[in-house]
């Protein structure tokens, strides 16, 4: 899928860029060009942003957690 259309930019390389520390709008506008022209895709840029840190940020499925109460 496009995020940047003026720029030919897919979610791909967006997610790639955010894999290598791209953290913000303007870090993605820097290596990408997202958000460089019309500006419509800010929006999008911003969502993939908060959508991969989530992903980086929750547990590998075959991680889990033990309360105290349980281990105990
Ligand atoms: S869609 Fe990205 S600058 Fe226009």
């Amino acid at each position: 899928m496009y995020v940047c259309i003026c720029n030919a930019v897919t979610e791909r390389e967006v997610n790639d860029a955010i894999d290598t520390g791209a953290t913000t709008v303007k870090a993605l506008n820097r290596q990408l060009g997202v958000g460089a022209q019309c500006g419509a895709c800010v929006g999008c840029a911003k969502e993939c942003l908060s959508k991969r840190q989530m992903q980086s940020t929750a547990l590998p499925s075959n991680v889990f957690s033990i309360s105290k109460q349980e281990a105990a």
